[in-house]
């Protein structure tokens, strides 16, 4: 079968990956894309991942038999639905299911109706309401989130009084990420191991792949702004049996059968944003999609048939799905240009990599999030360039092979944290 893929990030160049290992798989398209998949894949650089008509335009004139929709923002703006009325199979939630992504106050109101463990919490559109409210709370850090869709950026943890005050006016007040910002969910602060766990499920199952811990801050020792992700490393020990099995019973489990309950069955990968605190897991957030780039971990540790699995997410037979998870630990260095997530330099010419955008001795392999093919020459195109990942047998082995081979890759300004898996327990580098 001949597949189209929509986005154009490090996830997508590891989901491409993934099925192309697959016996079904035919040709691939990738919508955007970038210059490390056009390895891999017919790039269609003109169709942007939000583009929800001219991804349904391009579906039916390459005739392709099944669409891998990716990024958050396309789920939730129904391009799932727009293929599916014009008759294309796609994988993803509908847009009624990806809101548990879109509306962090939807995705609040459904935890506390349904009993399912997070942080208390109260939502507000008014600031002097928010300030009343935290003030009577009196308890700091607080989490102050915009309720909608923010790259990653919505969620401040205000140190004091007036931190919050200062973020509660700039989103409510001073259109701080605009109309995603015009509702607030105020939170009690939790603290404890954070774990990504992405499950793949058809409304009636739940099949979580390897856990996963992303490194969300710029600078190492979790310093920095928050950043789209800048390092992972799978499995997560935080996520013990003891605690996976908590998980499934109190948190996978019932939001299935909440999402069904409200006639919003989800089907897809629902991604769930955890916080083990005192031995038990929370739910932090939830993502209507892969994490990016806990998919470039995760993925090299499945074993078995992605895209038959992703079919069975659709069809509503994954409990028959065969696939498991890897014996061995994976890790995955970003490497970003200088100044990102802020300002940075795009156009800078990278060394190191063969025709292909791989490592030549092919000890790792490298997930292209934003670079551009110029003439013969691959470059920089975005904040997040590359993502380097090895496995190994023990999480050490695994985050030196991604260090030696990111030490081998090269181009100006180029940043990367020095730090991935020491949080858990990686020692490689002391
Ligand atoms: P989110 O966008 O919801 O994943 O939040 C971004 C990050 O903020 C999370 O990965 C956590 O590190 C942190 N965070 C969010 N909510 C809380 C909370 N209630 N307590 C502590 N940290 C939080
Ligand atoms: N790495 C976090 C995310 O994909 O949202």
């Amino acid at each position: 079968m001949d597949i189209l893929v929509i986005g154009g990030g490090g996830r997508e160049h590891a989901i491409i990956r993934k099925i192309k290992e697959s016996p079904l798989c035919g040709k691939v398209y990738c919508a955007p894309g970038n210059g490390g998949i056009a390895a891999d894949a017919e790039c269609i650089p003109s169709v942007k991942a939000t583009d929800v008509e001219g991804a349904v335009r391009l579906a039916q004139e390459k005739k392709v038999d099944f669409v891998i929709v990716a990024p958050d923002d396309p789920l939730v703006l129904g391009m799932v639905d727009a293929l599916e009325a014009a008759g294309i199979p796609a994988f993803g939630p509908r847009k009624n299911a990806a809101i548990l992504e879109g509306s962090k106050a939807f995705a609040k109101d459904l935890m506390k109706k349904y009993g399912i463990p997070t942080a208390a919490y109260e939502i507000f559109t008014d600031a002097e309401a928010a300030i009343a409210y935290v003030r009577a709370q009196n308890a700091y850090p607080t989490v102050i989130k915009a309720d909608g869709l923010a790259l990653g950026k919505g969620v401040i943890i205000a140190q004091s009084e007036q931190e919050a005050v200062t973020a509660i006016r700039d989103m409510l007040e001073g259109g701080r990420f605009g109309d995603s910002g015009r509702r607030i969910v105020v939170e009690q602060f939790l603290s404890g191991p954070e774990v990504s766990v992405l499950a793949l499920t058809d409304g009636e199952v739940v099949r979580p792949l390897c856990s996963s811990m992303d490194h969300k801050r710029a600078l190492d020792n979790d310093e920095g702004l928050n950043t789209g992700g800048m390092g992972t490393i799978a499995p997560n020990p935080a996520y013990t049996d003891e605690v996976a099995a908590k998980a499934m019973d109190r948190i996978f489990l019932p939001t299935i059968r909440a999402m069904n309950a409200e006639g919003r069955t989800f089907r897809g990968c629902l991604y769930f944003g955890l916080m083990v605190v005192d031995g038990e897991p929370y739910v932090i957030e939830y993502n209507c999609r892969f994490g990016d780039p806990e998919t470039q971990v995760v993925l090299p540790m499945m074993e078995g048939d992605l895209l038959r699995a992703m079919i069975a997410t659709r069809e509503g037979t994954l409990a028959q799905a065969d696939f498991s998870t890897r014996d061995g630990f994976a890790a995955c260095v970003v490497m970003a240009s200088g100044g990102y997530p802020v300002k940075y330099e795009t156009g800078k010419e990278i060394f190191g990599l063969d025709a292909n955008g791989q490592i030549p001795d092919g000890s790792a392999t490298v997930y292209h999030a934003g670079t551009k093919r110029e003439g013969g020459a691959l470059c920089t195109a975005g904040g997040r360039v590359l993502g380097v990942t090895a496995r190994g047998r023990t999480l050490n082995d695994a985050v030196a092979a991604a260090y030696r081979a990111v030490s081998t890759i090269r181009f100006e300004g180029e940043h990367h944290r020095r730090d991935i898996g020491r949080k858990a327990g990686a020692t490689y580098g002391d």
